[in-house]
């Protein structure tokens, strides 16, 4: 976030100038996003029951918020907890009105920087997407239109005048035509900021089993992504599987997500996030902190396409006291404060929260019980392909499966 976080700060200023990427840089491997709406620690009252938007912003440790979730798309709906107490419903549709969600977007992102995405699905998404592309293309037409910039049409405005950076995609169950879908919203992005300057971003939460099952239509080169945050959880590939001291990982496979970047990926300059839980129990599995967590981070930024870190969720990393500074200190940054003229802003970028639970938790044994028999390759990681440095034998009853010259996987 370094230059692109004070363009946007200074458009923020200047009210006439659309603000840019507010917080997201994709120059940078220093970016932390921290999803909030679901206070997946679980408190109902008290300082560690999720707060308004607000109240986290002003952290400069993080640069991006992921709102969770709009848990329906076809006739939409949002889910933000507690927070959904404090809107009001929107008549003739099954949205709410949040004015404090409009007020503290803005603030968010013209005072604080961050950049703050619509995180689309969630655990509970049923809808199975949409049964043609025509339905996807108008789905996607209408989300727009109700979270994208205000044109006066007379469609439901949860969040009033305020904007939203983009939107991100958190699938754990199979949808069908979502490409389209997502192609048509990057389209609407495009063609509003070729006319208004303004940028916005699409992202995506697979889960670290290799091809995602729920997001690959999307990921297999059919979608413009700006980055993907892996959720190294409740999974056997998750950062409880990272072993220290060797470059070539047998079951934790940012390597593989790496590889997708540069060799699948629509956009090969996407930037790759590692998702990691906040707090030990925000998710089922893949809670690392102090010196394990600081060397999975410092091995995984030896990827050229890593960009920073992802965690759920706020209110589980607010519960964890120093987790989130220590994820910005392991990423490198220090505290970095740029200073113009009289106005002081920090511009550091950190990651600091983490806690996955709602997330993933549907998902958590997929593959648990598969080997790790040191030297073998577990089912879905690479193992071969050229460059590939890693082990070539699978364990059973795997087979090294030839994808392309580039990859080849144990299925
Ligand atoms: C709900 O509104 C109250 C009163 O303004 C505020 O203190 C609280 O933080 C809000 N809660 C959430 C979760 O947004």
């Amino acid at each position: 976030m370094h230059s692109t976080s004070i363009l946007g700060f200074f458009g923020g200023l200047l009210l006439s100038l659309p603000t840019a990427y507010a917080g997201f840089s994709s120059s940078s491997s220093t970016n932390v996003a921290v999803y909030w709406g679901q206070n997946s620690y679980g408190q109902g009252t008290g300082s560690l029951a999720q707060q308004r938007l607000s109240y986290y912003c002003a952290n400069s440790d993080f640069n991006i918020i992921p709102l969770a979730f709009l848990i329906t798309i076809a006739d939409p709906s949002l889910n933000f907890a507690n927070a959904g107490n404090n809107c009001t419903a929107i008549s003739g549709s099954n949205l709410f009105s949040c004015p404090q969600l409009e007020e503290d977007i803005a603030t968010c992102q013209s005072t604080y920087g961050k950049t703050i995405l619509l995180s689309v699905g969630g655990s509970t998404y049923t809808e199975g997407g949409f049964s043609t592309s025509a339905a996807a293309v108008s789905a996607a037409t209408n989300i727009w239109s109700i979270f994208g910039p205000n044109t006066g049409a007379n469609v439901p405005r949860p969040f009033g005048d305020s904007v939203i950076d983009g939107f991100d995609f958190d699938f754990e169950s199979t949808v069908s035509n979502m490409p389209a879908f997502a192609n048509q919203l990057r389209s609407l992005m495009t063609t509003s900021t070729a006319s208004t300057g303004k940028q916005y971003l699409l992202t995506a939460a697979p889960q670290c089993p290799y091809p995602d099952s729920a997001d690959n239509p999307m990921l297999a080169g059919t979608v413009s992504f700006d980055a993907i945050w892996v959720q190294f959880y409740n999974n056997y590939c998750g950062l409880n599987s990272y072993v220290s001291g060797t470059t070539t990982q047998n079951n934790f496979n940012f390597a593989t997500w790496d590889n997708w970047a540069k060799t699948v990926s629509l956009n090969p300059n996407v930037k790759v996030f590692l998702g990691i839980p906040g707090n030990t129990g925000a998710a089922g599995s893949g809670y690392e902190s102090g010196s394990t967590l600081a060397s999975i981070i410092a091995y995984s930024k030896t990827f050229s396409s890593f960009g920073g870190v992802m965690i759920w969720d706020m209110s589980q990393v607010y519960a964890n006291s120093g987790f989130l500074a220590s994820v910005a200190s392991d990423l490198g940054q220090a505290a970095a404060t740029t200073t113009t003229g009289t106005v002081v802003k920090t511009t550091t970028t950190a990651t600091t929260l983490s806690t996955v639970t709602t997330k993933s938790s549907t998902t958590t044994t997929t593959s648990s019980a598969v080997s790790t028999t040191t030297g073998t390759v577990n089912q879905w990681n690479q193992c071969g392909g050229e460059g590939w440095t890693g082990g070539t034998v699978c364990v059973a009853p795997y087979v090294c499966t030839y994808l392309s010259v580039w990859y080849s996987q144990c299925e």
